[in-house]
């Protein structure tokens, strides 16, 4: 799966646009964006259309707004509470564990929680600086951004307010580690001791600087008969994922390449989005295992060179879960829709003491869908990863944490597990 991370992202939200469009199916195109310039707002009554979607605001209107509106009411998401006892010495990622059964190729779509955005830990200096390298020896290949569409000075607009929204959350959640002076546009970030300039600068650039996560955003083209299209991102972790190859286009070219796309899909994710408010942002994982914590991996044959034999020399210890937690949320703005997503990586071991999950990891990797399994690569790892599957749950029937011959399916608890709280925070001792 972590070939194309971006693309089983778009995938399982396509497959959510089937089911929803049931819910909710009109017959409607994507809405174009309208051109209704000129329309001067006051900057005491901003008019916050009640589904915003459909359209985005006019150049004018955006001015008229000036930098860092009230994203919470804008958007009609509220903002993250402040998490005052967070360390970022101690601080673990909470442990998703987004494993289902019945496997099959649609996703778990649920509600992002607000205060989960953005989700800093541990390894937060690490891994800026390690896209930091990345950024320096692949420049354009991780941080980009196309402006061939009709109107395109919403592109800029998308990639502004997105920074806006980041660094606002960032400091409304984590005020201990983060200072916004919206007047003068500055952002303090005491972790890195460093100060960014918010003004005349690449947002693109103050966001990857910030957070340790992959953005990718995509827009509705009306050159492109109202088509999504990938305009703007900052991919670090997604294997095989060359930037200069997917911005740019639409998302049915950047699909083609999944399996069983066409046989289970067939529908538009265009319409998909055509449909999602600011007002309901999205939370989904997928998840691989992988040796090591390949933050970006190699594409193309070196990787079929790995994914083609199951050494014999790989140890328990080299097995990682690696779990990418997404979200998607539509910008307010330049109605652009903006997923982020974030590997994380966790011993295979730690199932041990996580009830349900060896049973249940292991039915997925054993019984699962071949060809989609298949596409995953796991089977590299099977050798390793089934027998230990297998021992870790039997461990868990004989302390009486799980039954034997128990009905496996999606924990109750999921994306978590049974206790996972009490777990995480005396891992982190907060
Ligand atoms: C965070 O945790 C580290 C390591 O336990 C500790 O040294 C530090 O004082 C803690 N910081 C705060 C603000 O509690």
């Amino acid at each position: 799966m972590m070939d194309n991370t971006f693309i089983h992202i778009l995938l399982g939200f396509l497959v959510t646009a089937l089911v929803l469009t049931f819910l909710i199916y009109t017959r409607r195109r994507p809405t174009p964006i309208p051109h209704t310039t000129n329309i001067d707002i006051p900057e005491k009554s901003r008019p916050i259309p009640p589904s915003y979607p459909l359209k985005s605001y006019t150049p004018t209107q955006i001015a008229a707004i000036g930098r860092f509106p009230s994203y919470a009411s804008l958007t009609g998401v509220p903002p993250p509470t402040p998490y005052h006892t967070f360390n970022i010495t101690t601080a673990k990622p909470r442990p998703y564990r987004p494993f289902r059964w019945a496997y099959h190729q649609t996703m778990a779509l649920t509600k992002l929680e607000p205060d989960w955005w953005l989700e800093l830990e541990s390894t937060y200096v690490t891994r800026l600086s390690q896209r930091q390298n990345l950024l320096e020896k692949h420049k354009e290949k991780i941080i980009d951004r196309f402006t061939d569409i009709n109107d395109n000075w919403r592109v800029e607009v998308a990639c502004t307010e997105l920074m806006e929204m980041v660094v606002e959350f960032l400091s409304l959640r984590y005020p201990q580690y983060f200072d916004l002076d919206t007047e003068n546009l500055v952002f303090w970030n005491k972790i890195l001791g460093r100060r960014f300039e918010l003004k005349g600068v690449d947002p693109l650039h103050v966001v990857f600087e910030n957070v340790p996560e992959d953005f990718a955003i995509v827009m509705p083209d009306e050159g492109k008969e109202g088509k999504y299209v990938f305009v703007a991102g900052m991919i670090c972790s997604s294997v095989g994922w060359d930037l200069q190859e997917k911005i740019g286009k639409v998302l049915g070219d950047i699909h083609a390449v999944v399996p069983e796309y066409k046989e289970k899909m067939g529908m538009s994710m265009d319409r998909y989005f055509s449909k999602l408010t600011t007002d309901k942002p999205i939370q989904r994982g997928s998840w691989d295992i992988v040796i090591g914590e390949p933050l970006f991996m190699c594409a193309g044959e070196e990787l079929q060179k790995i994914r083609g034999v199951q050494d014999p020399n790989i140890k328990e210890e080299d097995l990682t879960l690696r779990v990418d937690w997404q979200t998607l949320r539509r910008l307010p703005l330049s109605g652009g829709v903006v997923f982020n997503y974030k590997a994380l990586f966790t011993p295979l071991r730690e199932f041990g003491d996580e009830p349900g999950v060896p049973a249940l990891v292991e039915k997925v990797v054993k019984e699962g869908n071949r060809k989609i399994i298949g596409y995953k690569g796991i089977w590299h790892v099977e050798h390793v990863a089934v027998p230990m599957l297998e021992r870790m749950k039997r461990e868990q029937v004989e302390r009486g944490v799980w039954e034997e011959g128990r009905d496996v399916k999606t924990l109750e608890e999921s994306p978590f597990y049974r206790g996972w709280e009490e777990k995480w925070r005396r891992q982190q001792g907060f």
